[in-house]
């Protein structure tokens, strides 16, 4: 299992007391949902072979070229998914969240998504509109910006370029 995120927080505005103030880094947090702990030997066929270490290491990359700060987490906890969403406001600037499994069950995901209203991106692996009926329905999406699916690993890449996005355009300018 990944482990628990670093959470450092962060003021929006920096004023260095001179009349120059500038935008603190964007910060963005990657939720993962059950099971996740386990891609790259669950079922491969469906998932592929990249672990969820391989994801990481990808997304951090991909934050380090956009000069972004990424947390990572991972839990199959629904309780500890939805404190990791309900601390987020002032840490975070936007949310990508694969809530996995709990895409299709979670009220209390979506109850939490909504209460923080931060910009939140959805995403999966697979093309859940393309898989079994029970997965066509996403309890969370509706509270979401939006929703990337079926791109594989890329899928988490496009997700933290949506987020980096919102982030800014839903910041505060000094
Ligand atoms: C998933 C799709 C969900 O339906 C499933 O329960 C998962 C993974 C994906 O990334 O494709 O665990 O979220």
């Amino acid at each position: 299992m990944q482990s628990a995120c670093r959470c450092v927080a962060v003021a929006w505005r920096l004023d260095f007391g001179c009349g120059v103030a500038r935008l603190a880094r964007v910060r963005i947090l990657f939720i993962n949902g059950p099971n996740l702990n386990l891609l790259g030997r669950r079922e491969t066929g469906i998932y592929g072979r990249t672990s969820l270490a391989e994801i990481k290491k990808r997304v951090l990359q991909h934050a380090r070229s956009l000069r972004v700060d990424v947390d990572f987490c991972q839990s199959n906890h629904e309780g500890k998914l939805v404190d990791l969403i309900g601390a987020a406001p002032g840490r975070y600037g936007a949310i990508v969240i694969n809530p996995a499994a709990y895409t299709h069950t979670s009220v209390a995901l979506r109850d939490a998504i909504a209460a923080v209203g931060l910009p939140t991106v959805e995403i999966h692996l697979s093309n859940i509109h393309a898989r079994e009926d029970f997965r066509h329905r996403s309890l969370t999406a509706p509270v979401c910006a939006g929703q990337i699916c079926g791109f594989g690993p890329l899928s988490y890449l496009l997700g933290l370029d949506a987020a980096v996005a919102l982030a800014k355009a839903t910041r505060k300018q000094p």
